[in-house]
């Protein structure tokens, strides 16, 4: 199996692990296919994700995953991180095995539920935003 150079330094120095207090969103997602767990914490400001950290109980490419994930909502508005695909995450990895495809898939749904939470705390259905 081969990884690509940013695969391998993201899994080795990953950004933004960690919690977040009083984070204003808080997303935790499983993955169905190897039993991994992946929680996402987001601070929101001005409809902005302000601040975010993951911690993931997960492989080597979840954990990369994420943290280019976080890399690439940070700063943006919530609109533009929903819009953030696993697929996206990806490319701007240069790529995984596609074994491990399923292993991305975890942050993006930790980025959703996430925002879920921030919205059900705001008091809005988060099934009408976030799908
Ligand atoms: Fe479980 Fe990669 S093997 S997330």
């Amino acid at each position: 199996m081969v990884y690509s150079e940013k695969v391998i330094d993201h899994f080795a120095n990953p950004r933004n692990v960690g919690e977040i207090e009083n984070a204003d969103g808080i997303g935790e997602v499983g993955n169905s296919k190897c039993g991994d767990i992946m929680k996402m914490y987001i601070k929101v400001e001005d409809n902005t994700i302000a601040d975010v950290k993951f911690k993931t109980f997960g492989c080597g490419a979840a954990i990369a995953t994420s943290s280019m994930a976080t890399e690439l909502i940070k700063g943006k508005t919530i609109d533009d991180a929903l819009q953030l695909t696993n697929k996206a995450v990806m490319e701007a990895l240069d790529g995984l095995p596609p074994v491990k495809v399923h292993c991305s898939v975890l942050a993006e749904e930790a980025i959703k539920a996430a925002v879920s939470d921030y919205y059900k705390k705001q008091g809005v259905d988060p099934e009408v935003i976030v799908g």
